[in-house]
């Protein structure tokens, strides 16, 4: 399948999904604290989405069981949410959520402390965050694809964490995975031309240690191999002619 360029009306749907998005991951954000379930998380993240309108794009994608993946520590993405995984002070958790409004689909992850976290812990979530903005400083037009995975991957790499390959971003729209995928490390290739119309989700998952990776025996989970925290940061980009738009924050 080729990168698809959104239509001007299909750029206003997209930024209101993201709008929407953007919300949302607020919402969960502020809800997260010690004792919580995963699976309150995931039940607020669903109410939240269903009371905006939408729907849950993650829900029964491949077969995956809720609405919003919720993964803490070493958990790097996917991770199931449970009645009996219990938040506790000093955890870090992942919320990937996703949903669609009017047939665009927006897709976006937060890493979050629970309570009060290690020093470590807070360089990592802050380290993988700032990369999608080094990521992004290359989202232009007639920038190639490639240039937003070298930049991720030259400002990570001093930092001597291990960055997650096995995962990557993607094109999105209406579907929620649309070509391209986007590496968050370094290629040999230069990728796509990147064109205003573009929508793409940019998804750094970066690992305190080894960038090998695991699944666990449920099918979903994907944890760090060395079991070394974990944390994750995504955006739904707009590609424009100047400066990308970025459609799931506020
Ligand atoms: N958010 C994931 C991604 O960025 C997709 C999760 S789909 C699920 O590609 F089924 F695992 F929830
Ligand atoms: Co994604």
């Amino acid at each position: 399948m080729a990168v698809t360029i959104k239509s001007a009306r299909e750029i206003e749907l997209m930024r209101e999904a993201g709008r929407i998005l953007a919300k949302v991951h607020e919402e969960l954000g502020a809800a997260i604290r010690p004792g919580m379930s995963t699976l309150e998380i995931d039940e607020l993240g669903e109410k939240l989405i269903r009371g905006y309108g939408c729907v849950p794009n993650f829900l029964h994608y491949n077969g995956y069981p809720a609405s919003i993946c919720v993964s803490v520590n070493e958990e790097v993405v996917h991770g199931i949410p449970r009645k009996h995984h219990i938040l506790k002070e000093g955890d870090i958790v992942s919320l990937d959520a996703g949903l669609i409004y009017k047939g665009y689909h927006s897709d976006a992850a937060r890493t979050h402390a629970v309570g009060q976290i290690s020093a470590e812990a807070a360089k990592l979530i802050e380290v993988t965050r700032q990369s999608f903005f080094e990521g992004i400083k290359m989202a232009k037009s007639g920038n190639h694809l490639y240039d937003i995975s070298a930049a991720i991957d030259a400002y990570v790499s001093q930092f001597g964490y291990g960055i997650v390959r096995d995962l990557v971003g993607h094109g999105i729209g209406t579907q929620l995975h649309e070509d391209p995928q986007i590496p968050n490390f370094a290629q040999k290739r230069k990728g796509v031309r990147l064109q205003a119309g573009m929508t793409l989700a940019i998804e750094p998952m970066i690992n305190a240690g080894t960038y090998e990776v695991d699944w666990l025996d449920d099918g979903w989970t994907v944890v760090s191999r060395d079991r070394s925290l974990s944390a994750h940061y995504e955006n739904t980009v707009l590609i424009t002619d100047g400066e990308p738009e970025i459609l799931t924050l506020l």
